[in-house]
């Protein structure tokens, strides 16, 4: 039976009662303050997922499975060094880098103090976790830029709904070391790629600068200029974050927010020269990519940290749900900020959980591993065990194949070989265990013959070679191993 949703849908909400008694204080010699008496208390325990988290069932894994090639391949590809980073952090890394008035720090963060009395946090995003390996393991020496790849869990404490959960998966691709713009293109481009071989379609890149702090202060009060003649439209999150963080109040969901910052001014406006520069500059390199870019003049990113380039992955399908299925920029700042030397840096992150839907929605291919072509069978308990050693042999010598031997009778075991579709079957019976001998048949042809145990893994091979070379001869062979052939066998 397939595990999928429905099946899991049963059992939803199964509660049952579990009986918990609460530890005996070990009794003190002079002064029991105390008596030693076991108090029952009864707590419901419901076998479900915490709200925003689920389990992602084996059905939905080949659509992951296609996720994570493409990912690890465009790493390689791109000479990235896969990094893998605590869930868990000192929460003051987070508040540090993020920054005040981001729904992240002030809503989202999953807090917590350990036993040991630290103030910690399940990590909300990765970059900042990057950063203090970064800084902690002295990677400042290696040559740049140094690339890094790293893909996990993350947790935002967020109103869950399709497409938004409390534990998402995040694959981040990020380089440290250089400033050129030549690798916000090269970002832009490698994340297109990675887009692009997970078959997405109707896919766009929304691009910004948000300049410098420096230059973002003389930006963030021409805002709040613009803003608080008006602030009474604001939704009542805006108008707090129209003194900790109005950059913030672009990022709003909220209509009226939407409508009131559509003529506000923009960060693109404010730019240093250095900065503008830069920014001529990516847009040049992505014309000469021809890569599929607008330019989003409010996009500001939820995330403090950014300096000049920021960018979001969009599907533009109309018919598709409108988030981002990725985003990133550059980070100039951020190393140097959590105690580090002065070191540019761009990355990006993909939400693989929306990847999934998109692919799911776009109807792309998920991944289909190999099939077994062959089928070790066995009767009796003395074939049984020889089975075991026989199985380990070849898949030992590269040879992909099934079994069931939880079964004992041959009819249902051939049963499952047909229906795998296998080329072989390899049938040890008494005789066969008693003898060192094994029958292996081609359920192609319908033949079989007799081989000793010992050249059972070149027989299968030779065998497997020459279906090979029939079947591009002659184009797929069919398994001929009827029904009425099982009913024999029995
Ligand atoms: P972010 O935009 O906050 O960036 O998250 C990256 C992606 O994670 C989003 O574009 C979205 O696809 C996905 N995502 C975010 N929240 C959720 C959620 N609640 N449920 C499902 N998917 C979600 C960052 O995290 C930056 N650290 C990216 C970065 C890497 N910047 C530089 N390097």
């Amino acid at each position: 039976m397939a595990i999928n949703k429905k099946t899991m849908q049963a059992k939803k909400k199964t509660a049952v009662k579990a009986t918990k008694s609460t530890p005996v204080k070990k009794a003190v010699a002079k002064k029991v303050t105390q008596p030693a008496k076991q108090k029952q208390v009864e707590e419901e325990m419901l076998l479900q997922a915490l709200r925003g988290m689920r389990d992602i069932l084996p059905d939905e894994q080949p659509y992951w499975e296609r996720a994570r090639r493409v990912l690890t391949h465009a790493a390689t590809e791109y000479g990235f060094s896969r990094i893998d980073l605590p869930t868990v952090e000192f929460a003051h890394l987070y508040l540090r880098s993020i920054g005040d008035g981001t729904d992240i720090i002030d809503k989202e963060m999953y807090l917590f103090n350990t036993r040991g009395g630290d103030k910690v946090a399940l990590r909300p995003e990765m970059t900042a976790g990057l950063c203090r390996a970064y800084i902690e393991h002295g990677m400042g020496v290696l040559p740049k830029p140094i690339k890094l790849f790293s893909t996990g869990p993350v947790f935002r404490y967020d109103r869950p709904q399709e497409g938004r959960y409390r534990e998402h998966y995040q694959a981040n691709f990020d380089m440290f070391g250089e400033s050129d713009a030549i690798l916000d293109a090269q970002t832009v481009q490698l994340a297109f790629r990675v887009v692009q071989q997970l078959g997405l379609k109707n896919i766009e890149f929304q691009v910004n600068s948000i300049g410098t702090p420096e230059t973002r202060k003389d930006y963030e009060k021409a805002l709040v200029r613009y803003l608080e003649s008006q602030k009474q439209k604001l939704c009542l999150k805006c108008r707090e974050r129209l003194l900790a963080n109005p950059m913030r109040i672009l990022d709003c969901k909220e209509d009226k927010c939407i409508q009131l910052t559509a003529h506000a001014p923009q960060s693109l406006d404010y730019l240093d020269p250095d900065s503008r520069e830069h920014f001529k500059k990516f847009l040049e390199y992505l014309d000469e990519l021809e890569l599929p870019y607008s330019i989003n003049t409010r996009l500001v990113r939820g995330l403090d940290y950014y300096t000049r380039t920021v960018f979001e992955i969009r599907s533009t399908d109309k018919d598709g749900k409108n988030y981002s299925l990725g985003g990133g920029g550059r980070y100039d700042r951020l190393i140097e900020g959590l105690g580090g030397e002065s070191t540019p840096a761009i990355g990006f992150a993909l939400g693989l959980d929306r990847i999934v839907l998109e692919m799911k929605r776009t109807q792309v291919k998920p991944y289909h591993p190999p099939q077994p072509k062959v089928f070790l069978a066995q009767l009796g308990e003395m074939a049984k065990k020889k089975s075991l050693r026989l199985f380990s042999d070849l898949e030992k010598n590269g040879v992909l194949l099934a079994e069931s031997f939880g079964r004992g009778s041959l009819k249902s075991q051939l049963r499952v070989a047909n229906r795998l579709g296998v080329e072989i079957t390899i049938i040890i019976g008494q005789k066969e265990a008693l003898d060192e001998t094994a029958i292996i048949k081609d359920m192609i042809s319908g033949t079989q013959e007799t081989v000793t145990q010992e050249k059972l893994v070149e027989s299968v091979k030779k065998l497997l070679k020459a279906n090979q070379v029939l079947t591009i001869k002659d184009g797929p062979r069919e398994n001929r191993f009827s029904a009425a052939d099982q009913e024999d066998e029995d």
